[in-house]
């Protein structure tokens, strides 16, 4: 196998267009190129993402995001050495257009296709940005996803625990519909929730009661429901501090449950592996500093290396694509022209399938 492997990598399983291209070598990994075309303006007057709508942009921007990857990087298609395409899950009709486009890469060029797994993509961008060795115990907690995995090996992960319900990222961009703040809800309700009293509002934090790590949030979602509800009747409207106030209390409810369900699963992972005391935490939600500090000093309390990608890589992207396909291409693992795009694709195929399906169809 060649030393130096480079790879074009596409992603477009929700609402972000994107094309990277990363080598990785001796020294480790190198992004050389990494473009993201989001797509909020055109889903913002529908309060969330419309997947017909999504699927059309990404057919449209997919070549233009690979142009700027390519010209970024200063590489041609002759230069790498392989594509690699999210194939699911996520929304069919976005995933079909990634899909669709790289077969024809493929095909022009010659070069090798793999199919990669969103949530493998973001499972393995610790290894892409902080050469992390397997195993170690993820949480991957996003719009659409929100579980605890033991990254064993590239294609290989076992889940301990995940939502039932709702994803934490999905609970936050309802409560900013709820309370009249922009889409996406998580940057927006963190940067009201940062002049807001964690402690105006007692939320629940839900399934702590019961052992294990699983989690659920759609009672979250209920609770600040009612309360906004009471402070409209109250106030006669939402006060600014109040909403703020509403932000802090729901962020922190939804910290605390990250928090506490995330030192059980260290729990059951050190048992496992107490040789190898290492947890990482990637997807969108992962990019709130609040919740990233909670789950550090989860990791600190308890003796535990902790690894938090820089924020543009904890959203979609398409460079943990190329990065996942690399892994995958390593291990010998190649598809064809029969690639076909899955709306859901569980990590681990031995885990009883988790009961939500979250707004954006990504949860597995
Ligand atoms: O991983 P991602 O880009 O897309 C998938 O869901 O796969 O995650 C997007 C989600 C959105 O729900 C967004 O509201 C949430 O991540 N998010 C945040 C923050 N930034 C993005 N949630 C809380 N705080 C943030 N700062
Ligand atoms: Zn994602």
């Amino acid at each position: 196998m060649k030393q130096h492997l480079t790879f074009l990598g596409l992603e477009s399983s929700c609402d972000d267009t994107a094309a990277a291209v990363v080598r990785v070598g001796p020294d480790g990994a190198q992004i050389l190129s990494s473009v993201v075309a989001g797509q909020t303006e055109l889903h913002a007057p529908f309060g969330g993402v419309v997947p017909e709508i999504a699927a059309r942009a990404h057919a449209e921007k997919l070549d233009l995001c690979v142009e700027e990857a390519l010209a970024e990087s200063g590489l041609g298609l002759r230069d790498l050495d392989g594509i690699a395409v999210t194939a699911g899950p996520g929304l069919i009709g976005g995933v079909m257009s990634g899909v669709m486009c790289a077969k024809g890469l493929a095909a022009g060029s010659g070069l090798p296709l793999i199919g990669v797994n969103h949530l493998a993509g973001h499972a393995l961008t610790p290894r892409l940005t902080d050469d992390l060795a397997f195993p170690y115990l993820m949480l991957l907690v996003s719009g659409g996803h929100c579980q605890f995995l033991i990254a064993h090996g590239p294609e290989e992960f076992s889940r301990l625990g995940g939502t039932i319900d709702d994803a934490p990222g999905e609970a936050f961009d309802k409560t900013a519909k709820l309370l009249g703040l922009p889409q996406p809800g998580g940057p927006v309700v963190e940067a009201e929730a940062a002049q807001g009293d964690p402690k105006a509002f007692a939320f629940p934090r839900p399934l702590l009661d019961r052992p294990g790590c699983d989690m659920s949030f759609s009672g979250l979602k209920t609770a600040l429901l009612r309360a906004r509800d009471a402070v409209v009747v109250e106030h006669g409207g939402l006060p600014r501090q109040v909403r703020r106030d509403l932000c802090a209390s729901f962020q922190a409810a939804v910290r605390d449950t990250l928090a506490e369900k995330s030192r059980r699963a260290l729990v059951q992972y050190l048992d496992l592996n107490p040789a190898q005391p290492s947890f990482a935490v990637a997807g969108g939600v992962a990019a709130n500093k609040a919740i990233r500090a909670a789950l550090e000093t989860v990791s600190a309390e308890m003796g535990v290396a902790f690894t938090a990608p820089p924020l543009r890589l904890c959203t979609d992207n398409a460079a943990m694509i190329a990065f996942a396909g690399i892994e995958r291409f390593r291990t010998g693992a190649r598809d064809g022209m029969d690639l076909t795009a899955r709306p859901r694709w569980p990590l681990d195929q031995s885990a009883p399938a988790l009961l939500g399906s979250g707004k954006k169809g990504a949860k597995a």
